[in-house]
């Protein structure tokens, strides 16, 4: 990747996250993030690709501050949001600086009715109630689906109605950096389309999004810039639309390197240029 590419990109964007160079360790011993460092420039959607144990979930909760619950730490680098340090802070004290984190699975109360999960995402605002209501309407707006289903236990919804609930429920709480793990997994394309389409409108409205995915084509066909991981750091970087065309890229993650005789050759190539990224 040029590296022209990647600094046109960044010009003149305020980098809203910064992730520098960071070592994720879970019970003390295991060493899963090494040296991974990503930036997110305000008012984009960056996304975070990479295979299944890449370290993905991890990279998000370190910077949410969820990996504390599992027994994981930040033991090098620096993680700064809005130019604050926030490295190992608690994850409430994350959700109050404007970070949210959509967890992989659709976590949700599901004893609460659609509605009452909503209102529990707003738990942390100090804002008026007329104003938390003219927010809850706006996710109905988004998500109609949910509208429908208001006073439904969040148990009995789809796979799909959940992951909506589940993105509802974030925006309930007005966060700057919306983090979104895998919301595809699990969902029939259509319904993916249709959540896809909703996260860049909420793009759109003015949260910054960064989006794990293990489905590489359609997190790129709505992302700014993309960056690529795998074994707990960045292979590669750039923007979406030099990603998209990039063939180590389109072989790896976009899925055109099928087909019969040629498959031993190409699994050769494969090494070599798995080789030529990591080197
Ligand atoms: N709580 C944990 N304790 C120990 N190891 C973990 C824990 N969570 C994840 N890991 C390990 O860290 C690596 C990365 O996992 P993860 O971040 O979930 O990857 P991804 O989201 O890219 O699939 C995997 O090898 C996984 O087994
Ligand atoms: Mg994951």
């Amino acid at each position: 990747m040029a590296q022209s590419d990647k600094e046109k990109f960044f010009q003149g964007l305020n980098i809203i996250l910064d992730v520098s160079n960071i070592e994720v360790v879970y019970n003390e011993v295991i060493l899963v993030l090494k040296g991974l460092s990503l930036q997110v420039p305000e008012g984009k959607i960056v996304t975070l690709l990479g295979s299944n144990g890449a370290g993905k979930s991890t990279t998000l909760k370190s910077i949410s501050g969820l990996l504390k619950s599992e027994d994981g730490e930040v033991t090098d680098g620096k993680i700064e949001f809005n130019k604050q340090e926030i490295k190992n802070s608690y994850a409430e004290e994350i959700v109050r600086q404007g970070i949210f984190q959509v967890m992989e699975g659709r976590r949700i109360f599901k004893e609460l009715t659609v509605d009452e999960n909503l209102t529990a995402g707003s738990y942390i605002r100090k804002d008026s109630s007329s104003n938390i209501k003219a927010d809850r309407e706006h996710v109905y707006e988004l998500f109609p689906a949910l509208k429908r289903r208001i006073n439904m236990r969040a148990g009995y919804l789809s796979g799909g109605e959940q992951q909506m609930l589940a993105i509802g429920r974030a925006l309930m709480a007005k966060p700057r950096l919306l983090m979104l793990d895998e919301p595809s997994l699990g969902l029939a394309p259509l319904l993916v389309r249709e959540i896809f389409e909703t996260i860049k409108q909420i793009n759109k409205e003015g949260t910054t999004i960064l989006l794990v995915e293990q489905n590489a084509n359609l997190a790129l066909s709505v992302a700014d810039y993309g960056y690529i991981m795998e074994s707990g750091k960045v292979v590669l970087d750039g923007p979406a639309e030099i990603l998209k065309n990039n063939d180590d890229v389109k072989e790896f993650y976009l899925g055109f390197s099928e087909g019969g005789d040629k498959k031993s050759y190409k699994n050769v190539k494969h090494y070599k240029r798995r080789k030529r990224w990591l080197s």
